[in-house]
């Protein structure tokens, strides 16, 4: 698939979702190019129809986006609990619905809201779709700058041959929380929830990418249109 077809895929799967965000609804509004036309296309329902919703945006980029397309933007301390979350993946194994997440960097807020939604909707093109976790891409892990060294040693003793994200500037890439990131490749992984297990305690570690339990439906873009996918196992 080249570019514009992929993008072509996002914009189909990011407006199906799009139609899904109902009146008076809180919703979660992910970080990402395919969350960002979902984005667009809620910001156009807004508009058109006079929508009134309230979204809580994963990350400093989505809140200025969403600002910008006039999306009113909520915080936790007013709603405690998300109606609705549409985000992209990184990587979605199909059957279990599992996902990689924070390519762009916002997996710990992707995560807490994510963790607070009735329902989260993937929005991904077709490439995304993998038959075993891991296959596609490294898992992000989340780590507090002081003493990065050494979770980062402890991260290569769960076999995840770890390596500090850098910016375009060649310094390390800082997250919205002020932390660094370790991509970890696992590769094809038999068994992610063992692995989730381990990275839930490396201490140092403030969060990873894998996220196993939240999503609800993926919307999938692809040649033929879109696809929705369910959780059939897992
Ligand atoms: C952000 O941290 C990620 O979890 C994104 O959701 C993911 O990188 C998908 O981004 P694209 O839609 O740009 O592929």
């Amino acid at each position: 698939m080249d570019s514009s077809e992929q993008q072509h895929c996002k914009k189909l799967a990011a407006e199906a979702a799009a139609k899904l965000v109902e009146d008076g609804m809180v919703v979660g509004l992910g970080t990402g190019s395919t969350a960002g036309l979902f984005l667009s296309a809620l910001g156009r329902r807004i508009s058109e129809e006079r929508l009134r919703i309230s979204g809580i945006p994963t990350s400093d980029q989505t809140a200025e986006l969403a600002r910008g397309l006039k999306i009113p933007l909520t915080s936790f301390a007013e709603h405690i609990q998300i109606d609705l979350t549409v985000d992209g993946a990184d990587e979605i194994e199909a059957g279990t619905l599992y996902l990689i997440k924070g390519h762009g960097g916002a997996l710990l807020r992707e995560k807490i809201v994510a963790a607070a939604s009735k329902r989260m909707v993937v929005v991904v093109d077709e490439s995304k779709l993998s038959e075993r976790l891991g296959s596609l891409v490294s898992v992000p892990v989340e780590v507090v700058q002081f003493g990065w060294e050494a979770t980062q040693r402890r991260l290569s003793e769960l076999g995840g041959s770890p390596a500090l994200r850098l910016g375009k500037d060649g310094k390390p890439f800082i997250t919205d929380g002020g932390h660094y990131i370790v991509d970890c490749a696992f590769g094809p992984m038999e068994n992610p929830k063992e692995i989730a297990h381990h990275l839930d305690h490396v201490v140092g570690s403030v969060e990873h990418g894998m996220f196993l339990k939240f999503a609800s439906e993926a919307f999938v873009g692809g040649r033929d249109g879109v696809k929705i996918l369910r959780k059939t196992t897992g």
